[in-house]
């Protein structure tokens, strides 16, 4: 339950109107109670809502809506972060990484997984038929065969001539901030019944390690969704978040009574104090709370999210650690 306090503050300010910024309570506006909303990571994130919104205007459940909106991006070759047009690793291996969370806690994930396009299907998969939440590798693999997904080459064209200039080139292995290597989509979504359901997906990072898995298919680090708080979402690099279990705490901290937009900030903060060098990095936070009302924070100036409802269809700029010094 949301805390009588926050329920009190968010009701007076939905009544007056009001979005306090900066140190006090969301940037952006309550919803009223409207539902449904859909949030999503960066500006891959407008055409996944999209597709979400099919589900979710027509008064259907918020799980379906985030499996199929986090599906466009997976399913399209020009996004090269997430599912089938991804970066592969050193060896040139698309390796894929998603899940899953709905009202009620229930979780399921997929890390490595090769030749599957759509891994946030199989993580519900796991989640929905398995004892298990966690499927890795081979096994995960084995499983979405046994369920009917087709084997496919993710590799793309593009993808492969870029790896090949790449292994040519310097090697270098990066883990620092760069925003078209870690645009990993996670959405968010409440349904008309007032149900969240959270899903993340990514390719992960580029010409990563072999073997490598970032935060997001961990519970609590790439996503986490508590039906009676709120969700939040992780993007950037991985290794940051999982150090900070970013997702998880920024729902205990609006648990605690925080607006969306400072539980982001705050968890920010805890890299920022924990992690000497993360100016190198980016770190993006969404995070929704069931009222509706959404938030976020990142590390470097340049991370947007997107954002659907009935009366809006926006991409917003997340306020930045680095700009607020
Ligand atoms: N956030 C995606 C990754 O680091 O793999």
């Amino acid at each position: 339950m949301i805390s009588r306090r926050s329920f009190i503050t968010t009701s007076s300010l939905a009544i007056a109107g009001i979005g306090l910024s900066k140190h006090g309570f969301s940037s952006n506006p309550i919803q009223n109670n409207k539902f449904p909303i859909v949030i999503s990571t960066w500006n891959h994130g407008l055409p996944a809502n999209e597709a979400a919104w099919k589900i979710l205007s027509k008064g259907g459940y918020s799980l379906d809506a985030v499996e199929a909106g986090v599906r466009v991006p997976e399913g399209d070759p020009k996004v090269i972060t997430v599912g089938y047009g991804g970066i592969p690793d050193s060896e040139g291996k698309v390796t894929l990484d998603a899940c899953i969370m709905d009202e009620k806690g229930r979780a399921g994930s997929v890390t490595y997984l090769q030749h599957i396009k759509h891994p946030i299907s199989v993580a519900r998969l796991v989640m929905e038929k398995t004892p298990h939440v966690m499927l890795s590798g081979k096994g995960a693999f084995e499983f979405a065969r046994k369920n009917g997904f087709k084997k496919e080459k993710l590799l793309t064209p593009e993808r492969k001539a870029a790896w090949k200039k790449w292994k040519k080139g310097k090697k270098k292995f990066s883990n620092e901030i760069n925003i078209e290597n870690h645009d990993t989509i996670g959405m968010l979504a409440i349904d008309k019944d007032g149900r969240m359901s959270g899903a993340c997906t990514t390719s992960g990072m580029g010409y990563k390690m072999p073997g490598r898995v970032g935060d997001s298919p961990i519970i609590g680090a790439g996503l986490f969704v508590d039906g009676e708080i709120g969700g939040a979402a992780a993007t950037g690099s991985g290794e940051l978040v999982m150090k900070t279990l970013g997702t998880f705490l920024v729902v205990e901290l609006m648990r605690n009574g925080m607006s969306p937009s400072r539980a982001c900030e705050e968890a920010v903060k805890r890299i920022v104090k924990k992690i000497p060098d993360y100016e190198k990095y980016q770190i993006g936070y969404i995070a929704l709370n069931k009222s509706g009302e959404y938030g976020s924070f990142c590390i470097q100036p340049g991370f947007n999210f997107a954002v659907k409802t009935e009366d809006k269809t926006d991409l917003e700029d997340a306020e930045a650690w680095l700009k607020k010094l």
